[in-house]
C-alpha cells in the first residue's frame, strides 16, 4: 500500500501501516445502521460499537448493565452499513472478567455471530492472559487502559488517570503487557498527553486516544458527544463538530407547528 486512498478495507495491517507511515487513525462509535452508514461514507477508519451505548443509547449512568446480546444486536445493525471501516466491538462488563475461557468464548461469539473484525477489552496486566488466549485464536484484540469505565465503582470517579508517578508507571506497564499479549492497538483514555506520548513512542502497535492528547496515533470520540447530541455531557476532551440537539429541537418544533397549523402535509405531500 502506498497511499490511504488505496485502502479498500481497514484491517489490523492497515492500522499498523498508518502508524509506521506517521498517518493518523480516525475512529468513532456507532450503535445503529444509519449512523454507521454516514460515518462509513465520510471515510472513518475504525467504527467501535462501544459499550458507551449503555450511556448514550440506553440512558444508564454507567456501562455496566450492557449485555453480550445487546452488543451483538447493535453490532449486526452497524455491520450491515460497513464495507471499508474496521469494526471493533466492546466486550461488555462481566463477559470476560470471570475467567480467561469466558472471555475467549464471548470474543469468539462476537466474530461468529456478526461480521465485526475485532473485540476491545478494558484493563492491563490482569487481563493480559485473556488477551493472549483470544489473539492466539486469531481474534484481533484492541486494548483499553487509563480511564476504564467498566471499573467505575473501583475508582469512584471518571477523573483523569495517571497523573501521579505510580499510576503513570502502572498505566505504562499495562500498555506494554497488552502489546506483549498480542493486541493490535490500544485505546488510551483520559491520561496526560505526556504519558500518552511516552506510551505511543514505546509501543509498536497504534495508540488511539480519547482525552489523551495529540501524540496518540489516532483519536476516538463517542459520536453522539461530538455531534452535540448528548448535551448534558461536555468534558473538555470532547469537541463539538455539530449542534445536532439544537437542530433537531428546531426541526421538531417546526413539525409540531406545521401539524397543529394544518400546514403539513401539503397537496404535494398527499396522495
Ligand atoms: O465504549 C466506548 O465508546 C469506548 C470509547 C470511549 C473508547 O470505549
Amino acid at each position: 500500500m502506498s497511499s490511504e486512498k488505496e485502502i479498500k478495507r481497514v484491517t489490523t495491517l492497515t492500522l499498523s501501516w498508518l502508524k509506521k507511515n506517521n498517518k493518523k487513525i480516525s475512529a468513532l462509535t456507532a450503535y445503529d445502521f444509519i449512523t454507521a452508514k454516514i460515518l462509513e461514507e465520510a471515510g472513518i477508519d475504525v467504527i467501535l460499537i462501544g459499550d458507551s451505548l449503555g450511556n448514550v443509547f440506553q440512558g444508564n449512568d454507567t456501562t455496566l448493565p450492557v449485555t453480550m446480546d445487546e452488543m451483538i444486536y447493535h453490532t449486526k445493525a452497524v455491520c450491515r452499513a460497513i464495507t471499508r471501516a474496521m469494526i471493533v466491538v466492546d466486550l461488555p462488563f462481566m463477559s470476560y472478567q470471570l475467567s480467561v475461557d469466558e472471555g475467549f468464548r464471548n470474543a469468539g461469539r462476537i466474530l461468529k455471530e456478526t461480521s465485526a473484525g475485532a473485540v476491545k477489552l478494558e484493563g492491563g496486566i490482569h487481563i493480559a492472559e485473556t488477551v493472549k488466549k483470544i489473539t492466539d485464536a486469531g481474534i484481533p484484540v484492541m486494548g483499553h487502559i487509563g480511564l476504564t469505565p467498566q471499573s467505575i465503582h473501583k475508582f469512584g470517579s471518571y477523573r483523569e488517570r495517571g497523573k501521579d508517578f505510580t499510576e503513570a508507571e502502572e498505566i505504562f506497564n499495562d500498555a506494554k503487557a497488552i502489546e506483549q499479549a498480542g493486541a493490535f492497538a490500544i485505546v488510551l483514555e483520559k491520561i496526560p498527553s505526556s504519558l500518552a506520548e511516552r506510551i505511543t513512542n514505546n509501543l509498536k502497535i497504534p495508540t488511539i486516544g480519547i482525552g489523551a492528547g495529540v501524540h496518540c496515533d489516532g483519536q476516538i470520540l463517542v459520536t453522539p458527544d461530538m455531534l452535540g447530541l448528548n448535551v448534558d455531557f461536555h468534558p473538555r476532551f470532547v469537541r463539538h463538530y455539530a449542534k445536532l440537539a439544537d437542530q433537531i429541537t428546531i426541526a421538531v418544533k417546526n413539525y409540531i407547528d406545521d401539524v397543529k397549523g394544518k400546514n403539513f402535509p401539503s397537496e404535494d405531500e398527499s396522495y
